[in-house]
Order: structure tokens, then sequence, then C-alpha cells
């Protein structure tokens, strides 16, 4: 039997680069092997959007074309939507009991996102419980594998945490799931920020048009000691060169470039409208497959559904040894 993936997104955007790169591509890679499924966590993305539902439910049909877009094929990957599947919530509601108020608010992602969002003392308790709801994400299939972003590692340690004690307490049920990042583990945003991010306004969207795109590649953060195309400039950790680096299959003219930029001999103009031409490369194939299911509601909407009824019927196995384990099987 093939080995489970279970992974997804939160439905408050569009997808962008840094997506692709952390987790989309190794989903793609993976669907043959695997069986692989993806859900849409809308309850998730509930827990700080929850007075902008409208956001959540457009952009349910945005992720779901984004990944169609990349590849990822309905017919080998279920695709499911989270809010559907009551057994998540039940889960969760068991799980709670096996952690700690203090360990769910230690988890460095959550407490990134505490401060980012400016929550300060009021916390919604949703939003701080949510690690313990991506354990019951994780878990409610037997996932063996979570293809995700950096960022999402420790959720993937404290499943496993609550996997243990589970597992402890009331005999084995679940596996304890495997996290698996990217080759490229952070990919910058334009602006030179480390980390690529819809709320930070950096992003390269897989979905950018090529004006779009040749609009954001060329106002894009480089050495900022770099003046005049004759100054010498610094390669390293500079995010023209790093999107060189990660998506130029061209290996010897990225180092071309390097040394150049280096001894100050080529300007910055040269290396961004290459680098467009790379990324736009990159994205033509992604835009035109999108542009196959685009308006295609029903056709969207039925894979939802399907992805939707065929996790509910594995959702239902996993309960029943879940109630025989926690002995509240009384009928
Ligand atoms: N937390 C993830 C994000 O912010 C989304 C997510 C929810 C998820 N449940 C999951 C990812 C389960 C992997 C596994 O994008």
């Amino acid at each position: 039997m093939k080995k489970r993936i279970l992974t997804g997104d939160r439905p408050t955007g569009k997808m962008h680069l840094g997506h692709y790169v952390g987790s989309l591509k190794n989903r793609v890679k993976l669907q043959d092997t695997y069986e692989q499924f993806i859900m849409i966590a809308d309850v998730q993305a509930l827990t700080d959007n929850f007075d902008n539902p409208e956001k959540v439910r457009a952009s349910i049909k945005e992720v779901l074309l984004d990944y169609l877009s990349v590849g990822i094929d309905p017919q080998k990957t279920t695709i499911f939507i989270q809010s559907f599947i009551p057994e998540i919530a039940e889960l969760t509601v068991f799980y709670l009991n096996l952690v700690t108020l203090e360990r769910v608010l230690r988890n460095p992602t959550v407490k990134d996102e505490i401060k980012q969002k400016g929550f300060g003392k009021n916390i919604p308790a949703g939003f701080a419980m949510y690690p313990v709801s991506q354990a019951a994400d994780i878990t409610f299939l037997n996932a063996h594998l979570v293809p995700v972003g950096e960022d999402q590692l420790p959720m993937i340690e404290q499943t496993r945490e609550i996997v243990r004690k589970f597992n402890s307490l009331y005999g084995k049920v679940f596996v304890e799931p495997e996290a698996l990042v990217g080759e490229v583990k952070r990919l910058p945003g334009i602006d030179g920020n480390a980390k690529m991010g819809k709320s930070l306004g950096n992003a390269i969207y897989l979905s950018d048009s090529e004006e779009e795109l040749k609009r954001k590649v060329m106002g894009m953060y480089t050495d900022p000691k770099r003046i005049h195309p004759t100054d010498p400039g610094n390669p390293e950790g500079n995010p023209v060169f790093i999107y060189h680096d990660v998506f130029n299959p061209n290996r010897d003219e990225v180092e071309d470039f390097k040394k150049r930029y280096k001894e100050g001999k080529i300007g910055d103009v040269e290396i961004k409208t290459r680098l467009f031409e790379v990324l736009n490369n990159f994205l033509e194939p992604i835009r035109e497959k999108r542009s196959k299911f685009e308006g295609k509601d029903k056709e969207l909407d039925e894979i939802l559904l399907a992805g939707t009824k065929k996790t509910l019927d594995v959702a239902s196995e996993t309960m029943q040894k879940v109630r025989k384990a926690m002995k509240i099987d009384y009928f």
C-alpha cells in the first residue's frame, strides 16, 4: 500500500513562488509515489479571518487553480475542503486534552504570527489552538509525510508530540508524521525581506501576468551599496541572484553574472532583464494550464466535491479506531 501525504494551505489569497519552491514542487513530484491528500484549510484560515469570510470564500477557487496550474493532478491527488470534514473538529477536541496552553503559545510560528497580527493580549483562542487543529488535520488520515514550507516545521513537531501522547495513553493508533521541506527552504521577497509572503506585499504570484512580473523584477531590491554599474557589488544574499540560482537553468550564465557583478562589470538592468525572462519561462506553462481551468466553475466544484467525498470515507475509518482506543465506542 502507498504511504500517505497530507498537506494543505490556508485559502487567504493567491500562492507565490515561495510556496512553489517550499512545498508545491514536492507535491507535484510525489503524487505518483504517495497517496496524496491536499486540504484547503478554510477552518484554519478563519482563525484569523473570522471577520472576513468573503476573503476565505473567494480564495478557495484561487488556491485550487494554483494547485492545478502547477500540475497537481486531481486524478492522482485528492483535494478537499477542511470545513466539510467534521472528524477533524472532533479529533481536535480530543487532542486539546493532550496539550497545555503554555505549550501552544510556545510554538515559534504561532508566536511570530501573534506579533505580526498585533493581537497583543487579545489572542483569539481559536487562533492560539490552531496547531492542535493542524495535528488533527495531519493525523485524521494517518499521514506519513507532510510537504510544507519551513515555517510549518514547529507544527509537525507539535503533531508528533500529540501522536506520542495519544499512542501512549490509548494505544497505538497513529503514525508519527515526517515533514518534508523543499530543497530551497526559503525564498526572499522582492523587497529583500528574508521571506516572501502574501501579507508582506513582496511576492511574485504564480498567476502574475507578464507585465506584473516585469514590473516586480525590474523593481527588485539588490545590493543597496551599489550605485553605479561600475561599483563592485555583492551577490551574496542578494535576492536577484538567489532567484537566478533557483530558477535559471543556465548555471554558467549565473556564475558569469556573479563574477561580473563583483567586478563592477555588469549593470542591474541586464541581470534583471534576464531574470525576468527566466521567471517568465517558468510561469508561462503555469499560466497556460491555469487558463484551461479558469472560469470552469462546475468542473472545479466537481474536483472539490469528489475529493471531499473520498476524504470523508477515510476519515470515518480513522474515527472508529479513535473511538475504540479512547473507549468511547459505547454502542
Ligand atoms: N498552516 C498551513 C499554512 O499556514 C496550512 C495547513 C493547515 C496545513 N493544516 C495543515 C499544512 C496540515 C500542512 C498540514 O499554510
